[in-house]
């Protein structure tokens, strides 16, 4: 038996490893405008969505951007990570993703996915795992990201269960922090000294345990 009615799973770095992706594209955008980015940069990345990691990264350059580069250059990198995502496939899932998944629906309990990224239905397609979720909160629809609640918030509303009952899967501190503010349990997925606000931290989904939460 689990205490929780709901379990509200991110996307990316939880049930597949999408972030070297961003990377590469990023790297690319990044470059383009004479900006160093490396991978310890890309982890400041994780959980932001795409317009705030357009300006974390442009905070380092000389010159100052207009609204519509910005909106330009967002646009540029979506398309080159658009190119790499293309070919994904089941074989992307991360270790432990679907047992996870059908553990919670063999339960009896809600699943909802929310994560900040526009691209978060065609990745579910490409994983072929879109049926297994109840709800899928549209980006789109967002007007403020992680760490701010507002994410978590709708998806436990369309599920129709309380935050309190909400168990809620992060890799990233900014979506730990969002879960909190939110007033759900967080599970974080990582290391316990990085995700200092998660209830429980475990390494991967294959040692996800429902009952013990
Ligand atoms: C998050 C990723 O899930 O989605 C971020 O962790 C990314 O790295 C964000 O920037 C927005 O993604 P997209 O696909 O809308 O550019
Ligand atoms: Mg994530």
């Amino acid at each position: 038996m689990s205490r929780f009615k709901a379990v509200i799973f991110d996307l990316d770095g939880v049930i597949t490893d999408t972030a070297h992706y961003h990377y590469l594209a990023w790297k690319r955008l990044a470059e383009s405008q004479g900006v160093h980015f490396d991978h310890a940069f890309n982890e400041n990345l994780k959980g932001i969505d795409r317009l705030g990691s357009l300006d974390l990264i442009l905070a380092s350059s000389k010159r100052a951007y207009t609204r519509e580069e910005k909106l330009a250059l967002a646009d540029e990198k979506n398309l080159h990570y658009q190119e790499l995502i293309a070919t994904m496939s089941a074989a992307d899932l991360l270790p432990g993703a679907v047992r996870a998944l059908d553990t919670v629906r063999a339960r009896g309990l809600r699943i909802g996915l929310a994560s900040v990224s526009k691209n978060a239905f065609t990745v579910l397609g490409r994983l072929g795992i879109t049926d297994k979720f109840d709800y899928v909160v549209d980006a789109a629809t967002i007007a403020r990201g992680k760490p701010d609640p507002e994410i978590f918030l709708k998806a436990a509303r369309e599920l129709g269960v309380a935050p309190e009952d909400c168990l809620g899967v992060e890799d990233a501190v900014a979506g730990v922090a969002s879960i909190k503010s939110a007033g759900m349990f967080a599970l974080g997925i990582g290391h316990p000294f990085v995700l200092t606000q998660a209830d429980v931290v475990i390494t991967s989904l294959s040692d996800f345990n429902l009952e013990s939460y």
